[in-house]
This record gives structure tokens, C-alpha cells and sequence, in this order.
């Protein structure tokens, strides 16, 4: 069975971890005040070959073997459109986007930011701010599909303005579930 659609508020979640020292009044967004630093978000279009090892790295630190690995990071890098989040020079998450063929949206896969940085509103900051650049590059919108289970990435896309638009079971297999979720992107 599918489960029904996600509780957006969690009310009662008692497994969160503590905030982060420094996230108190911090706000989220380009430019404004983060607890590690500022994040700005850049897009790749080639991976030099000590990048390409850093960020298959990184990937297989926050998703597992369910990382692009080094044949598709380039394809993505070259052909779709590859973001990473950095603070000063370090690269703190990253974001893959291709675009669908039938509507023209973007759909987004493997978001993650580095386990050290979680908690402290780079997640939200990221995804507001690629909604900004790929809304400047004339994209309607953006399309992920969300894991109902888990509690974070449902967090993160309700707070930075994405809805459920269908279910997919079986989407990874059976039994691995999962919500297409879709955000409207700013037009500037
Ligand atoms: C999901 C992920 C990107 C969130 O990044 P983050 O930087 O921690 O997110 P933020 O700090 O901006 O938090 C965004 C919201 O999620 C909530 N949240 C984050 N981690 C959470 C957790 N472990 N449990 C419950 N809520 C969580 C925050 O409280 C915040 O909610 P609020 O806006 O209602 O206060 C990060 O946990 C991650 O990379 N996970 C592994 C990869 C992954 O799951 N990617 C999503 C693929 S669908």
C-alpha cells in the first residue's frame, strides 16, 4: 500500500537533533547571515579530473550507492545543468538537474548537503536559491521525487514552497515508494 499523503507540520517528531550551535537568529539565503558562512550556489559545467574524485566522494558520503557516480557526474556536468553549495571555496552539497523532455520542467535528483553542515538551514538556502537562477533561465518548474519516510527531505521541500503532485509506487522497486513533488520557479 502506498501511504497517504505526508503530514507537512510533524508536530510531534521527537528524534530531531538539537539545532546547531549558531543557528539561532541566523537567516537563510544568499547573502545573509549562515552559522559556517555565507552559501553561494555555482553551477559546474566540466568536472578536472580532482573535482570529479572530490564530488563522487561527497555524493557517496550523503546518498549511499545511490550516488551518481564518475561516469554521470560529467554527462550531468555537460549536458544538464549541475549545481554545487559552497561556503567560501568548499563545496557543502550539490544538486543534479535534467530536463523533461514532455514539458519542459526540470527534474532534480541526487540533492544532498555534507552531514557536518545538516541542521543549520543550508539545505533550504540552496534549494531557494537554485529556484532563483533556474527561474532566471526562463524554467517554470522544478520537479524531485521525495522519500514519504523521510523526515528531513520532507521538512526541507515543504519549507522551500514544493507540493505533492502525484505518487510513484514502486518508483525504485517494490515496496520503495515515492511523491513527485514540484515547486514553481521564481521569475525575476
Ligand atoms: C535532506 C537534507 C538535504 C537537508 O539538508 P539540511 O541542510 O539539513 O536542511 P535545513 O537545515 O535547511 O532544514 C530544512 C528543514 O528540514 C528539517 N530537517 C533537517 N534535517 C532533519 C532531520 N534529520 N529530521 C527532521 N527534520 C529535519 C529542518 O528542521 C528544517 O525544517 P523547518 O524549515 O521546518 O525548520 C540533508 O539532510 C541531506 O543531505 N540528507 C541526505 C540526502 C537526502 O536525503 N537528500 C534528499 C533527497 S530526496
Amino acid at each position: 500500500m502506498m501511504p497517504g499523503p505526508p503530514d507537512w507540520t510533524f508536530g510531534n517528531m521527537n528524534d530531531e537533533k538539537p539545532a546547531k550551535a549558531g543557528q539561532q537568529g541566523a537567516t537563510q539565503g544568499v547573502g545573509t547571515a549562515m552559522p559556517h558562512g555565507n552559501l553561494t550556489a555555482c553551477r559546474l559545467t566540466s568536472l578536472p579530473a580532482p573535482l570529479l574524485a572530490e564530488m563522487e566522494f561527497l555524493g557517496r558520503e550523503s546518498l549511499g550507492r545511490s550516488a551518481p557516480n564518475r561516469w554521470m557526474l560529467p554527462v550531468i556536468a555537460s549536458w544538464g545543468l549541475f549545481y554545487v553549495a559552497k561556503v567560501d571555496s568548499e563545496v557543502i552539497g550539490s544538486a543534479q538537474i535534467i530536463r523533461c523532455l514532455e514539458r519542459g520542467d526540470l527534474y532534480m535528483d541526487a540533492f544532498y548537503i555534507r552531514p557536518f553542515y545538516r541542521r543549520a538551514g543550508y539545505g533550504k538556502a540552496f534549494l531557494v536559491e537554485l529556484t532563483k537562477q533556474l527561474g532566471k533561465l526562463g524554467f517554470k518548474r522544478l520537479l524531485a521525487t521525495m522519500d514519504p519516510g523521510k523526515r528531513a527531505a520532507v521538512r526541507l521541500y515543504a519549507g522551500a514552497g514544493f507540493d505533492v503532485i502525484d505518487n510513484l509506487p514502486d518508483y525504485y522497486g517494490q515496496g520503495r515508494h515515492r511523491f513527485l513533488i514540484a515547486a514553481s520557479l521564481v521569475v525575476i
